[in-house]
């Protein structure tokens, strides 16, 4: 199964998930491409270690979100991609992008969710001073961070932990639980009735 990661910065989930097809732990899934809004993400430098053809495609020159986004469906359709795996890209899909891939676009956000959506979420769990947080993994769907949960863990925030070793622990569960979600996608486990997921043994 050909896989597209979706990036825009570190790319240290790409890093696990490159890691993970390494051990073989990917199943039958390849990362063919890794994708990128920013020429200058690290995110980038990870993927050609690993020998990963990647395609950018800066934001700037495209007045509507879905005429980027349709150039790179072209791209995917290109590479016959049949599963996209978001690993911190840091732009909202289009309608259109999110339609022709339903249920096959997968991303990791770092809370449990349907708590702490949005870009802040590892800052405002910390501020909000809960007891415990974690790492989801979901599908796509058009509302932000709210799509069908897959997976989710979750850390204890203990009263010595400050923002920066949360956000520590919660990468460190992101990088197991993502790879796993993948692997279970790729294996045909995770099965998706409405907005309910049953993960197959
Ligand atoms: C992760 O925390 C992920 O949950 C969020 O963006 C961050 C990406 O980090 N969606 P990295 O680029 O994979 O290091």
């Amino acid at each position: 199964m050909n896989i597209a990661v979706f990036v825009s910065g570190n790319g240290s989930n790409l890093q696990a998930l490159i890691e993970a097809q390494k051990r073989n732990d990917l199943a039958e899934g390849k990362i063919k491409l890794v994708v990128c809004d920013k020429s200058g993400a690290f995110a980038l430098k990870r993927a050609e270690k690993a020998g990963i053809e990647t395609f950018v495609l800066e934001a700037k020159g495209f007045s509507k979100k879905e005429e980027y986004d349709r150039k790179i469906a072209e791209v995917l359709d290109e590479k016959e991609i049949e599963l996209v795996v978001l690993a911190g890209f840091m732009r909202i899909l289009s309608d259109f992008f999110v339609d022709k891939y339903a249920g096959k676009i997968l991303n990791v956000h770092p809370s449990l969710l349907p708590l702490f959506k949005g870009a802040h979420a590892i800052r405002d769990a910390y501020e909000a001073g809960v007891e415990k947080s974690g790492a989801t993994v979901h599908f796509v769907t058009r509302e932000l961070d709210s799509g069908p949960i897959i997976l989710q863990k979750s850390v204890k925030i203990e009263q010595s932990d400050t923002m920066e070793s949360l956000e520590e622990k919660i990468h460190k569960i992101e990088h197991k639980i993502y790879p796993e979600a993948v692997k279970l996608f790729v294996e045909g486990k995770i099965i998706l009735e409405g907005e309910r997921v049953t993960i197959l043994k």
